[in-house]
């Protein structure tokens, strides 16, 4: 498998999972928002106030191009990745994995409380509920789905490693 690609919403762990995730693969790591970060000069608050979210989509599809390329990658992709279908196509491919970290929205609003770094979150559980009802349909498009409530991101690793060993083989 050339490259692992973690989705899911918000506060799920996608980050400090595929750092160890690839830690353990001896596997490079990018976090997509970071790239767009660094290549825009910007934070993801700053590119949503200053030029919306239309334009940090068009941005993430480019960057996510740009990073499924990669082999021996662990990708960890924004909350919205998903939802576009030409994003879909670009993760599923033949050399790549998809996995879906999922979450109770509980446990999400806990583990993001104190960060003012994700624009779409200034909201309330019931909305965060809505949102992750309206994009859960995309998320299950993964070739891997796990809940992260119950697990550390160490047996988190251990999950996912456990499945690829069983997968496409
Ligand atoms: C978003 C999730 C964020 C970031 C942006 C939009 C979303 O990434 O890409 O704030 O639409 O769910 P994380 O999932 O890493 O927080």
């Amino acid at each position: 498998m050339k490259r692992i690609i973690l989705t899911g919403f918000m506060g799920t762990g996608k980050s400090s999972v595929g750092r160890l995730l690839a830690e353990k693969l001896n596997y490079a790591f990018v976090d997509t928002d970071t790239v767009i970060e660094e290549k825009q000069g910007l934070s993801i608050p700053q590119i949503f106030s200053q030029y919306g979210e239309a334009y940090f989509r068009q941005v993430e599809k480019n960057i996510l191009k740009q990073v499924c390329k990669r082999k021996s990658i662990v990708i960890s992709t924004g909350g919205g990745v998903p939802l576009a279908q030409e994003n879909r196509r670009t993760m599923q491919q033949e050399d790549s994995v998809v996995v879906c970290l999922r979450a109770s929205i509980v446990t999400i609003m806990d583990r993001i409380k104190d960060r003012g770094n994700r624009p779409l979150l200034k909201q309330d559980a019931a909305k965060m509920q809505a949102l992750l009802d309206k994009r859960t349909p995309f998320y299950n498009e993964a070739d891997f789905i796990i809940d992260t409530d119950k697990y550390s991101p160490m047996q988190l690793v251990d999950e996912i490693t456990t499945f690829m060993r069983r997968y496409k083989n």
